[in-house]
């Protein structure tokens, strides 16, 4: 259906995800979709990333920048955020959302290969990015997010969570595909865990997300 290739739209040869384009109208999907709480929601993101003043931070997955802004209004004012994506659409898109601002870049790059060296970054965040990988390449997206923060680093990644009613997830099916339907958020805690984070605390917002937060230890295990 039409949606779903929207959502989860097009190819690129660098990933086996699929990178959205027409950032203009994921916004409006996005407001649509959130049914008036998407501020809330991404608010409340922002502080559960525990992004403090002064901190560097990692969008992985950024897409039009909802969450990179968010984030960088979290370390301003001495800090800064980059947003990364491998679509050249959202990223203009979100360009264009931040301009004026220093504190706030935007990048091309991939999540299982991310740009930059290790211990860049005291936070990363993702949301709504991990369910655009196949399953069997999201290990290596998490283990490249463990690769870029520094130890004691925070990470915080967010995921559609499908409705547990049967007739609502169909629905959601119907809408968005296979991909949202099923989306298997329960893996993400273990995930996180088999990258070698600690600390690991999960919960769910209201109406979409499930989301897990976690450390990276001061020192390898
Ligand atoms: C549903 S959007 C979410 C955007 C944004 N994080 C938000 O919460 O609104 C998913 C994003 O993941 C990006 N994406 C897809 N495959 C990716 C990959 N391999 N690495 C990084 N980002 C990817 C898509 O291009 C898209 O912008």
């Amino acid at each position: 259906m039409e949606l779903a290739r929207f959502l989860h739209g097009t190819r690129d040869s660098r990933t086996d995800g699929q990178t959205l384009t027409h950032g203009r109208a994921y916004e409006v999907f996005g407001a649509v979709f959130f049914g008036g709480r998407r501020r809330h929601v991404f608010t409340r993101l922002a502080e559960l990333s525990g992004a403090r003043p002064g901190d560097r931070a990692l969008d992985v997955g950024c897409g039009t920048g909802y969450l990179t802004l968010h984030i960088a209004d979290a370390v301003a004012p001495a800090g800064s955020v980059v947003g990364v994506d491998p679509s050249p659409d959202v990223l203009a898109h979100a360009r264009r959302r931040a301009a004026g601002r220093t504190d706030c870049t935007f990048t091309d790059g991939i999540a299982e290969a991310l740009p930059g060296p290790d211990g860049r970054f005291d936070v990363v965040v993702s949301s709504l990015m991990i369910h655009h990988l196949p399953e069997d390449v999201r290990a290596r997206a998490v283990a490249e997010m463990h690769r870029v923060l520094r130890p004691g680093g925070r990470l915080l990644l967010a995921d559609f969570r499908p409705p547990a009613n049967p007739l609502a997830r169909h629905l959601v099916g119907a809408v968005t595909g296979p991909v949202m339907e099923h989306n298997p958020v329960h893996l993400l805690a273990p995930l996180v865990a088999d990258a070698g984070f600690t600390g690991i605390d999960a919960g769910d917002l209201h109406p979409w997300i499930h989301y897990v937060r976690a450390t990276k230890p001061e020192q390898a295990a």
